[in-house]
């Protein structure tokens, strides 16, 4: 696979390119950020650096204080403008380090060799960088593509079965959002073809709307409720996990009950709970939602799934929003 998106309004292109074994990762890092996990697992077959950096995967770690402990790295590292950051982990590894990365220096070259499955299908492209803020989700980011995206599916023989299951539930998304083939590659366990397939119709997206003022907000469908499900939960429900069972919720906010149906059951067939865990209750999750980045002063902007392919941005205004989700959450 090689794929290139080229993002005209800042100038940047992101070539996409997989190997089949981790040592064809040709990469020359002046500074390698990695995953503990996949150090421990991968470590001695990644590529040689003399700066690594070890950070722990998972929503906790993605917080403004591992930023500060990377840039005082890149510091001792002395990298410049032109050094290259190689960033090697899940979509928490990837969002943080590529945070620190397009800030020091004001950015610095970026390679992200995706690790997990939602990483390499998703959060890998696009350019969206975050770190949580006090509990919520990506409170502060920045958009820096990064230039390589290095896809490796040796790194999914590691992944422990829940976070395949998150990858194979952020997939889905990509497929409703964008093309339901995605599906049919997810029923035969080929993420050789899903992973181009997702990253097709995301590129597609984030080509024509890096800034999401516009179509790429349809990539955060599922996202409204997903988030404070995630944050509810203490995030023992992973970001994937959580997405899913948001996507039949916007069927249903939208009017659209027999295809929330539809989605419940082919979600099913993918192994994919999407029914919310009791504990999570609505009223914990309305104090979530107005962290919501969507929230405009009209009201929040939902992505509303009409059929496979077919979403729609609709604004609820706060009143209307709530009044629905009572009816969902029955
Ligand atoms: N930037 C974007 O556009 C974007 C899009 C979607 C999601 N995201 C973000 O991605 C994050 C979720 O990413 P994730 O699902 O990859 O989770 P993650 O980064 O937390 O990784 C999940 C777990 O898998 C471990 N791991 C990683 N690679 C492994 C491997 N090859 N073998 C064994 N274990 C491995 C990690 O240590 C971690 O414990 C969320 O924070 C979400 O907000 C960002």
């Amino acid at each position: 696979m090689s794929l290139e998106f080229t993002f005209p309004r800042v100038d940047v292109s992101t070539v996409v390119y997989s190997v089949s074994r981790l040592e064809d990762i040709s990469v020359s890092p002046d500074m390698l950020v990695v995953d503990s996990e996949v150090m421990r697992l991968h470590g001695n077959r990644l590529p040689l650096c003399s700066h690594v950096v070890e950070i722990p995967g998972g929503e906790a770690g993605k917080t403004p204080a591992a930023v500060e402990k990377l840039w005082l790295e890149m510091s001792r590292a002395k990298l410049r403008r032109d050094s290259r950051v190689v960033v090697a982990g899940g979509g928490t590894v990837c969002d943080l380090a590529a945070f620190a990365a397009s800030t020091w220096k004001r950015g610095v070259n970026l390679t992200l060799v995706p690790t997990t499955l939602l990483c390499m299908v998703d959060a890998s492209l696009g350019g969206k960088t975050a770190v949580n803020i006090a509990g919520e989700k990506n409170q502060a980011g920045t958009v820096y593509p990064a230039s390589e995206v290095v896809i490796c599916p040796e790194f999914l023989k590691t992944l422990p079965p829940v976070e395949t299951a998150n990858g194979i539930a952020e997939a889905f998304k990509t497929a409703v959002i964008g093309d339901r083939q995605i599906v049919d590659f997810l029923k035969r366990k080929d993420y050789l073809q899903a992973v181009p397939a997702c990253l097709a119709v995301k590129g597609r997206i984030v080509s024509a709307d890096l800034e999401e003022t516009g179509e790429r907000r349809l990539l955060n469908l599922g996202h409204t409720t997903g988030h404070c499900i995630e944050a509810v939960s203490g995030f023992t429900v992973g970001h994937g996990a959580a997405v899913a069972m948001g996507i039949p919720i916007a069927a249903e906010i939208g009017g659209n009950h027999s295809f929330a149906e539809e989605l419940r059951e082919v979600a099913g067939s993918l192994g994919i709970e999407t029914a919310v865990p009791s504990s999570i209750t609505l009223k914990e999750v309305l104090k979530h939602l107005d962290s919501d980045k969507k929230t405009t002063g009209r009201g929040r902007i939902w992505i509303v799934p009409r059929a496979w392919e077919n979403c729609e941005q609709v604004v609820l205004d706060p009143d209307s929003e709530r009044k629905l989700l009572e009816k969902v959450w029955q």
